[in-house]
């Protein structure tokens, strides 16, 4: 059992369409949940990233009874027998997907049948107290995705990103990326307890929560620390500037007919997908005064999914995580 359960699985399959075969690319492989649906239903090579070498070491364990015989795998760990269906091909890279460019130039120049990303970090990755995402567990103020290998050094972590912030730079992230209401009297109140040092994850939400009025402590149906651990996560990580690499340049590297799946966690991050997608599907941007379209535009997606797809409410009682998740849906035309 892997201790990370796939959010909308079904669902990123039916737009995947992965029964095509083809060349798919999993820029969030994690604990290669989705990765490994993929390969079952019938793709032939898969492409997996992440920043995180823990989660490629688990992946590419779990991936490796499909592997083929000649296909130079990250574990290259290969079995005799198995039921899974084998001979494919599999391809795993520590590495951000903003940099997704890079790989498939490499791997597949002439492009992919599909993508997807399921955006965030991993039940694993929350789990482990030493990497510092989660205020239920005591641990280092960390929070790096990629806390070991290679890219390790080129992430501040959380600590380094507290005691070198502004007030405005901590409010702002704290606003932003948490949706927090309470944004400055917490970044006030971290600001001060950073003087004589904040021990930990426990000692950080401790001090957001004495940050919060009383009476809002009492009533929240969340620990009130929750908004201010996501946003500190999503800004040692730049999730969401890596969200817009990815967008920019994806749509040239799907083929025609090629699927794009992305699962969302973030209200800027769904709004981020949904504009790139309105932007790739638009026929024409030219002023409503114009008498005829001078833009030209040719538009590279029709978009799939009008409304995001939302969790059923069986999914979200089998896995909370899935809670707040949004899936949208492009084909390259
Ligand atoms: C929600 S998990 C993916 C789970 C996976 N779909 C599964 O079924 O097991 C997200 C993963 O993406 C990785 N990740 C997040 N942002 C990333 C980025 N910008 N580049 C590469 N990997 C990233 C995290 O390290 C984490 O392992």
């Amino acid at each position: 059992m892997y201790p990370h359960i796939p959010v909308l699985l079904h669902e990123a399959l039916a737009y995947l369409e992965p029964a095509r075969g083809g060349v798919y690319l999993d820029g969030t492989l994690g604990m290669g949940g989705h990765a490994e649906a993929v390969l079952r239903a019938g793709a032939d090579t898969l492409i997996g990233l992440d920043r995180d070498p823990q989660a490629l070491r688990i992946a590419g364990e779990r991936l490796a009874p499909f592997v083929r015989k000649d296909s130079a795998s990250a574990s290259g760990a290969q079995t005799e027998e198995t039921a899974l269906p084998a001979g494919k091909q599999i391809w795993l890279r520590n590495s951000p997907f903003s940099a997704f460019e890079a790989v498939l130039k490499e791997l597949a120049p002439d492009g992919v049948d599909g993508a997807l990303l399921d955006l965030g970090v991993s039940s694993l990755q929350l789990d482990q107290a030493e990497r510092g995402f989660s205020f239920l567990r005591d641990g280092p103020l960390d929070m790096r995705m990629s806390a070991e290998g290679p890219l390790a050094h080129s992430t501040p972590h959380a600590m380094e990103l507290i005691e070198t912030a502004s007030f405005e730079e901590l409010r702002k992230i704290i606003a932003e990326y948490g949706e927090e209401p309470m944004a400055a009297p917490i970044a006030r109140a971290i600001l001060q307890a950073r003087n004589s040092g904040i021990a930990g994850t426990a000692d950080l939400a401790r001090i957001v929560a004495e940050a919060y009025p009383a009476k809002w402590r009492a009533t929240a149906r969340r620990h009130p620390a929750t908004r201010t651990f996501q946003a500190l996560r999503m800004a040692v990580n730049r999730e969401i500037q890596e969200l817009e690499a990815f967008l920019s340049h994806i749509a040239h590297w799907l083929k025609p007919g090629g699927r794009l799946v992305i699962i969302s966690f973030h209200s800027l991050e769904d709004r981020l997908v949904k504009q790139a997608f309105r932007d790739g599907s638009a026929t024409c941007i030219c002023p409503k005064s114009l008498p005829r379209c001078v833009c030209n535009i040719k538009p590279v997606y029709r978009v799939l999914t009008r409304r995001p797809l939302t969790p059923s409410s069986e999914e979200i009682a089998a896995n909370p995580r899935a809670g707040s998740a949004k899936l949208r849906a492009a084909e390259r035309i």
